[in-house]
């Protein structure tokens, strides 16, 4: 069994490397499944068997809960930059004069400039030990688990004489195909979209959990050796990359050997700049490298950069056009972003009609208005920038923010001293829907275990779900009809609604989502307030007297309770049976005056007799309507009567408002 086990692993690593590595793939997919169907029963039949090189075991790894930090067997160096052929021919003309030689008599290596992340991948003995992020150069962040999900990186050096010890540094990029696939997905599910694949690559690799790395399309390209131990000898780079794509490597396409004349690095230029065009991934530049190990050497380095090397970038793509219109876009917070829609344009090989404006901030800083020619940047964005005014049009028209939300109509508001508009439509507004039912069902806040993001999802876009007051409307049907669903898991999914009835004020207040309301935020509230309604009648000013709550959040506060939908909502969800009571409600400092009795008077100048009466109650107290031996204390607002010169007969403390408040750190 052990010696069929063996083959069958060496049999599909080997289909994996011509597929991931050598792009030729030999097999069809069917016996590839076949075969890896068996793999995994017999390792399933066998543990004892499984190998550390075994397909199966690039997922294998569990989910990691912090990186860990690994120092560099040599730093990991960045490049100069050189912005046109001057700069570059500039930058070997002064290594040339260092090593005392003619330029032209320079020989260079030439390489794509990969658009992804650096990592160092650490061999011992020919077996894969670990793996790192850049970081600062020196230290970089383990990232093993991810990095072995990669197929066209070796877990096992193809050799029968591996060196002691290598250390292959390379970049990991997404090609720009599974990009795209990747946000188009990310747009229906309602995921994470990535700016860029870099972004895209990064993100995957500094994943926690392995197994949505294993799900995205990463690749790896070596581009040097950080260290190597073993028998051969190196004279030149290019020697170097020969011999890691014998171990199991990828070979980054298009590389160059050439003599440093002017001549060369110009037409190298040309040829490079029709090859990008045609390439799967986005290269942001060429490399050029002296390909002699001992001129490397001998130059050595100048700060974080090797005297050898330099990267001739490629400049950004740019081009012109006309804004035509300004549309505002409802995120799934609320935040209104405007986008412009443009004459379409081609700029870096795709044609190009909207353009993200970020905020009004950025409007203004371009001094941008309706009708101008602008100038459009894709520099591997998905969504392309407008960099500046070029001409002012003819007939200008200003941008401005609606006033009311285009998708819900409810009034658009900024808060202060931040960048951002957001539509105050709160539980509403479609554009924030499903993640308002998401955020309000879920584990932290009403905990309905069994009606999940996806779920959400699905119900919303069939119109079951349109509020989260919908949620107690569900019906089984409107589950088990779904496919993959059944009478039983909807079953679940009410049990889960009704078990979740039962909550606590402050958790619902959270669920609500209100803007910059969290857990905190409610909790503190809800020990001032300990009824819905007295939060709804709040006024600002009563928000603003409780230690924590800033100006911000009560307005947040008063602005969502003074939105009629949102009040109708909360009734309906309240009828339906949502419940807290105030013991549940009550916080551990909530019994500081357990067993105590006040009593209050006169007229209170900065709370209602209500809110005084919610906080000393919530705190434990009991507040009665008359004086007697029982009374602990007694709040004496202005023109306090008789109670007063009760409590004064039975020597009872009486506190004026000012002591009372500052007895409750209650801050005015
Ligand atoms: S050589 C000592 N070659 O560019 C020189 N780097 O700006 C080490 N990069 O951190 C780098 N493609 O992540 C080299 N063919 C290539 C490259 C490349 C992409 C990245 C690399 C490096 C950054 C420097």
């Amino acid at each position: 069994m052990n010696a069929e086990y063996k083959k069958i692993v060496a049999q599909i690593n080997q289909w994996d490397h011509e597929y991931y590595v050598l792009d030729t793939p030999s097999v069809s997919d069917t016996e590839y499944d076949q075969a890896f169907r068996k793999l995994l029963t017999i390792e399933s039949e066998h543990p004892e068997l499984i190998i550390l090189d075994s397909p199966s075991q690039r997922v294998g790894a569990k989910p990691i809960d912090d990186y860990v930090k690994i120092e560099h067997s040599s730093k990991m160096l960045s490049l100069a930059n050189a912005f046109n052929l001057d700069e570059t021919y500039a930058f070997f003309e002064k290594a040339a004069k260092d090593l005392s030689t003619n330029v032209e008599l320079l020989e260079l290596f030439s390489e794509p400039k990969l658009d992804g992340l650096a990592i160092s991948i650490h061999y011992k003995n020919g077996l894969l030990s670990y793996a790192a992020t850049r970081g600062d150069g020196q230290i970089g962040e383990d990232v093993t688990h991810t990095i072995k999900t990669i197929k066209s990186i070796p877990i096992k050096l193809v050799t029968t004489n591996p060196p002691e010890k290598l250390d292959v540094r390379g970049e990991v990029f997404m090609p720009t195909s599974s990009f795209i696939k990747l946000n188009q997905q990310a747009l229906k599910d309602n995921s994470k979209i990535f700016v860029n694949p870099r972004n895209a690559a990064a993100g995957s690799i500094r994943q926690m959990n392995p197994t949505i790395a294993a799900k995205r399309d990463l690749q790896f390209i070596p581009y040097s050796i950080g260290e190597y131990v073993g028998e051969l000898k190196f004279t030149y780079h290019a020697e170097i990359l020969n011999f890691l794509h014998q171990l199991g490597f990828r070979k980054n396409p298009h590389c160059y050997a050439f003599k440093g004349s002017y001549e060369n690095f110009k037409n190298n230029y040309e040829v490079m700049e029709q090859h990008r065009e045609k390439l799967p991934m986005d290269i942001d530049g060429i490399v050029y490298k002296i390909n002699s190990l001992t001129l490397q050497t001998a130059l050595g380095f100048i700060a974080r950069s090797p005297k050898w090397a330099v990267a001739r970038k490629f400049p950004a793509q740019n081009n012109v056009t006309q804004l035509l219109a300004v549309d505002f876009q409802v995120g799934r917070t609320g935040v209104l972003t405007p986008v412009a829609r443009l004459e379409p344009v081609f700029v870096g090989g795709v044609t190009v009609s909207n353009a993200t404006l970020h905020n009004m901030d950025e409007i203004l800083r371009l001094g941008l208005r309706i009708g101008d020619s602008i100038e459009i940047q894709r520099a591997g964005d998905v969504i392309p920038k407008v960099v500046k005014v070029i001409s002012t049009g003819k007939h200008r028209n200003p941008i401005i923010m609606p006033d009311y939300c285009p998708v819900c109509n409810s009034p658009v508001e900024r808060t202060e001293g931040q960048a951002a508009f957001r539509c105050t439509g709160g539980l509403t507004c479609s554009a924030q829907g499903a993640e308002r039912i998401k955020h309000y069902a879920s584990r932290k806040f009403m905990n309905i275990s069994n009606l999940g993001a996806k779920l959400i999802e699905l119900l919303y876009s069939k119109g079951t779900l349109n509020t989260i007051a919908d949620i107690y409307k569900i019906k089984i049907a409107d589950i088990a009809d779904l496919e993959g669903q059944g009478i039983k898991s909807a079953q679940n999914v009410l049990d889960s609604i009704e078990a979740s009835k039962s909550t606590k004020l402050s958790t619902f207040i959270a669920a609500l989502g209100i803007h910059e309301v969290g857990e905190e935020g409610a909790k503190t509230i809800t020990k001032y307030f300990t009824d819905i309604d007295s939060i709804a009648k709040a006024a600002p000013e009563d928000l603003i007297k409780i230690p924590d709550i800033g100006p911000v959040m009560a307005k947040n506060v008063v602005t969502f309770f003074n939105n009629e939908k949102n009040k109708a909502i909360i009734k309906e969800i309240i009828a339906a049976g949502v419940h807290w009571n105030s013991e549940q409600n009550a916080s551990a400092e909530a019994h500081l005056l357990t067993g105590q009795t006040w009593v209050l008077t006169g007229t209170l100048e900065h709370l209602s007799r209500n809110e005084a009466k919610a906080l000393l109650e919530n705190l434990g107290a009991k507040v009665a309507g008359s004086v007697s031996k029982k009374t602990n204390f007694v709040v004496a607002g202005k023109d306090a009567g008789s109670k007063l010169s009760t409590a004064k007969g039975l020597g009872i403390e009486v506190l004026d408002e000012t002591k009372f408040l500052e007895r409750f750190h209650l801050v005015l």
